[in-house]
């Protein structure tokens, strides 16, 4: 099996930093080893600000690692279930991006893994948290079990959205495994809502 040069990971990382601007809000909902969180840490720069969640305090503390001497960022060891209760009360509203790179941390426990139940819970609060004209992306690994079930539950969560969103996807069409699925969701500004 051959590793494909652009990854269903890069093609997420090549939206969001298209879209994220110096001072935006934004949040990683799944930290893991922190490769999204540097990446919109240094789109939203000094006067922006990244909030991360994971569940695993050594992958938090492989991200501060990672992280440096930035300041701009905000790690939460808890779910992602639990970012509306989370995330202060003034960027509710004003989140430009949240990116979503669901499954496992490859290397570490297999069974810490995202399920469907908490997804669905953290993309509907996201989904209420965005900024107009804010993005979503959810990166979906249907080669695991788990994967399997929480990516049909997200993919039908999303069909269902309303007019107020509109969601693409993306996958690599000649993969010989299961192939990972890029989702991005886009929060309309009401002028685009025809
Ligand atoms: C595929 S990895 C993320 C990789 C990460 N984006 C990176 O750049 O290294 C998925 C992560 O989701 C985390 N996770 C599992 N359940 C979670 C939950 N309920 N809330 C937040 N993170 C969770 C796992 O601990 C794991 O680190």
């Amino acid at each position: 099996v051959t590793r494909p040069m652009l990854r269903t990971t890069d093609l997420a990382r090549l939206v969001v930093q298209a879209r994220v601007t110096l001072g935006a809000i934004v949040v990683d909902a799944t930290v893991g080893n922190g490769h999204d969180t540097l990446m919109l840490v240094d789109a939203v720069g000094p006067t922006g600000c990244v909030y991360g969640f994971d569940v695993q305090a050594d992958a938090l503390a492989r991200t501060r690692v990672r992280l440096g001497a930035r300041t701009n960022v905000e790690l939460f060891e808890a779910g992602h279930e639990r970012l509306a209760a989370l995330l202060p009360v003034e960027v509710h509203g004003r989140i430009s991006a949240m990116m979503f790179n669901l499954g496992y941390l490859p290397g570490a426990a297999r069974h810490i893994t995202t399920q469907s139940e908490t997804t669905k819970i953290a993309l509907k609060a996201g989904l209420s948290l965005l900024a107009p004209g804010g993005m979503i992306t959810l990166v979906l690994y249907p080669g695991h079990a788990a994967g399997v079930e929480e990516a049909a539950s997200v993919r039908a969560m999303v069909a269902a959205l309303p007019v107020g969103f509109s969601a693409h996807s993306a996958s690599r069409l000649n993969s010989v495994t299961a192939a990972p699925e890029l989702i991005i969701i886009e929060r309309l500004s009401s002028q685009d809502i025809s």
